[in-house]
């Protein structure tokens, strides 16, 4: 199928479409993390494409783009409440981290900014909406890796679309699968850098969905659990809060704010190296990001998790909406100078 979900004329089925269609016809394919009500609104979304807006179908950007031909490019998910895009000057941070990585010039945070919230007004966006920004280095003029071949400057897209949550994903629990792909250390592709390159992440999550899991969790070179494929992990274990080092996972955003809401509000936490047999044994256990914030985790690898507690998911998804809601208000006053 093509991207508008058109089957190609010219398109005869290969072996390997096997699994894709395998996959996309299983009844719980979409249960992961960001796993999203379908809204039909999605369809007339319009693209933000280096400062035009395109209708979803025209939305194409070229073949010889540095993040298709290599990967080379970096991006953001974020999410609007309220009209305002939750934890901003936190995912530029991180964004603007990345580009000086990556040697990627970006522009000014304004110029960034000034783009995002054009896409979600043009698209009359307020709540609910999760919006992918990403920059790469730019349309090449023939396929290499080297930044010198790039005309031209770097290309950026915003996705803005209508996403909730799907609650039934939260409700039932992840199954997570442990993929034989580890995590590597910041000296081979450091973990921070949230860049287009996610296809180890994609063979785990192949892994995992094989096993009949929605989700991959993965180790660090070690055998200490560093994060899942798309989402930070986290267990409840004896009271407290646990979550790996931080050297093998991109730093998640809910991450952090989890984690500082948890210690400001009097649990224990701990960034620390911790094995399968900790989280086989755990009280709780769940993934964090910023599309579906804290979504529990029902089993790992067949091993149900905990005993149907959730006491201190309940607390901290409160607390993190709490944030969220503090950070939106906090912005609210920073552009009227009103208390909402
Ligand atoms: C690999 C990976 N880990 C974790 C996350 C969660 O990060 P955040 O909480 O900033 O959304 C993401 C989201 O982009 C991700 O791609």
């Amino acid at each position: 199928m093509s991207r508008g979900g058109q089957a190609h004329p010219a398109r005869k089925l290969r072996r390997s479409d096997s699994f894709r269609i395998m996959a996309d016809t299983r009844t719980d394919a979409d249960r992961s993390t960001h796993a999203a009500v379908p809204d039909p609104r999605n369809d007339t979304v319009e693209i933000f494409i280096n400062g035009e807006f395109f209708p979803r179908p025209e939305a194409k950007i070229s073949v010889f783009d540095s993040g298709f031909l290599v990967g080379d490019g970096i991006w953001e998910g974020l999410r609007l409440h309220e009209g305002h895009f939750a934890f901003l000057d936190r995912h530029l941070d991180r964004l603007e981290a990345g580009a000086a990585a990556t040697s990627l010039d970006i522009g000014p945070r304004s110029g960034i900014v000034e783009a995002l919230y054009a896409t979600v007004e043009r698209n009359s966006m307020v709540d609910d909406v999760h919006v992918r920004l990403m920059v790469t280095r730019g349309d090449k003029k023939t396929p290499s890796q080297h930044p010198s071949n790039v005309i031209g400057g770097p290309n950026m897209v915003i996705i803005a679309e209508h996403k909730k949550a799907d609650p039934a994903v939260i409700d039932a629990g992840l199954d997570l699968f442990t993929a034989t792909v580890r995590r590597p250390p910041p000296d081979t592709l450091d973990q921070r850098l949230n860049c287009h390159s996610k296809l180890h992440e994609v063979i785990a999550l192949i892994q995992a969905v094989n096993a009949g899991a929605d989700e991959a969790l993965m180790l660090d070179p070690t055998g200490a659990v560093a994060t899942c494929n798309a989402t930070n992990f986290f267990i409840a274990t004896g009271g407290e809060l646990w979550t790996s080092t931080g050297h093998y996972n991109l730093h998640g955003i809910t991450r952090a704010v989890v984690l500082e809401a948890a210690e400001a509000d009097g649990i224990t936490t701990r960034q620390t190296p911790f094995s399968l047999t900790d989280v086989y044994a755990a009280d709780e256990a769940f993934a964090t990001g910023t599309f579906g914030g804290l979504t529990p985790v029902r089993t790992v690898d067949g091993r149900t998790i905990g005993n149907g507690d959730t006491t201190m998911i309940d607390r901290l998804r409160n607390l993190y909406l709490g944030a969220v809601e503090a950070d939106i208000a906090r912005q609210i006053k920073a552009a009227t100078g009103a208390t909402p």
